[in-house]
């Protein structure tokens, strides 16, 4: 079976082709430079660079895949969650697709699709690392990204339970709004990263929130290297956020950003060993944007009593290699097709 994948949920333009679990392409174009600036993704920039680059991204694709349209058995796309407008560019082209070149189509969830880039256990492209195993049921999946952090018990494949999630921000949110007040570009995971690498984590003390056993939380923690920040450059509750940077030295940011990392993954650790003790899974998956954290990696790796898999960091913010291969687990498990004709995009989508 060789599917092809398109995603388009917010910045990122990218189509896959994969063939039974054997990743054969994956381009991605970013708008990410468009958005620097703002300090985040503007929608309509976001919507519109998805335009110019769709058709382009999916040709480059498919000629990398040495596939001819012949050669295809079906589309996968995202439908939700994410960015309205950037999800229609996707899902009316694939819709578009199905139909002129009579393909089955599959309707993808975002989320998913992170997690099961970790199925992809095989793959021709020189510069990707994909592991040969594949993962065992159950399993726990750790969805952690600028919009999601959640905990997802797996039965077996598409079989699953939502243990929990955040209830404010998402892990990459906060990594973001942290990178902001500290003046560290966007997006903020690798600025805070590469920051706290010059800092000491011990440094501060911050607040690990307290929620439901397997639910997150973070926007105290922001709150609070806020007024951390606000204090180590000597000024009150009401000076403004923007004007901040100016106001601390590169190794207050350093141990201000140590801190933050250290004090975001440990809560996240925490979490994922509690699942762990309870539902005794036969490995633990990470994904989403956040899983390129290096630190993160180690701290689970180290903590966790079986294997952790964790995808390549190219494969781990959007892509369309996760949707090609949710896609072909999918249409495998014969789930039920979307009618190209109707399919709509679902910006809310949860899992
Ligand atoms: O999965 P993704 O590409 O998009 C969403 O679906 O949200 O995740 C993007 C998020 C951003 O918030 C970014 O700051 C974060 O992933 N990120 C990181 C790292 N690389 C990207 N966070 C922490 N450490 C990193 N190395
Ligand atoms: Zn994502």
């Amino acid at each position: 079976m060789r599917i092809l994948g398109i995603e388009t949920s917010c910045d990122e333009t990218s189509a896959a082709v994969i063939d039974n679990g054997n990743l054969l392409s994956n381009v991605v174009s970013s708008s990410m430079d468009l958005h620097q600036k703002y300090g985040g993704v503007v929608p309509e920039i976001a919507a519109r660079a998805q335009i110019e680059t769709i058709l382009p991204v999916i040709k480059e694709s498919l000629e990398i895949s040495k596939s001819r349209w012949a050669d295809i058995d079906g589309i996968a796309v995202t439908y939700g969650a994410g960015l309205g407008g950037s999800l229609l560019i996707g899902v009316m082209t694939a819709r578009t697709l199905a139909i002129v070149k009579d393909k089955p189509l599959m309707g993808c969830n975002h989320v998913l699709g992170h997690i099961y880039v970790n199925f992809i256990n095989k793959t021709s492209i020189k510069e990707y690392m994909v592991q040969e195993k594949n993962p065992k049921f159950p399993l726990i999946a750790v969805i952690l990204s600028g919009g999601h952090s959640q905990l997802v018990l797996f039965r077996n494949h598409l079989d699953y339970t939502l243990l929990g999630r955040t209830q404010d921000d998402a892990i990459g949110e906060a990594f973001d709004k942290v990178a902001k007040i500290l003046g560290l570009p966007y997006p903020g995971g690798p600025s805070i990263s590469a920051t706290a690498l010059k800092g000491d984590p011990s440094s501060h003390m911050l607040p690990k929130a307290k929620v439901g056993k397997y639910d997150f939380s973070f926007s105290g923690l922001k709150t609070a290297v806020l007024r951390l920040a606000q204090a180590q450059a000597g000024v009150g509750f009401d000076f403004p956020s923007y004007n901040l940077p100016e106001r601390l030295s590169e190794a207050q940011k350093a141990n201000i950003a140590a801190s933050f990392q250290s004090t975001a993954i440990s809560s996240v650790v925490d979490k994922v060993l509690l699942a762990y003790e309870e539902y005794t899974p036969r490995c633990v998956l990470l994904a989403g944007g956040v899983a390129a954290n290096t630190m993160l990696r180690e701290s689970l790796a180290d903590a966790l009593p079986c294997p952790l898999f964790v995808p390549d960091p190219k494969l781990c913010t959007d892509n369309g290699a996760m949707i090609a291969s949710l896609g072909e687990w999918q249409f495998k498990l014969n789930k039920p097709l979307a009618n190209p004709y109707l399919l709509e995009i679902a910006p809310n989508l949860s899992m």
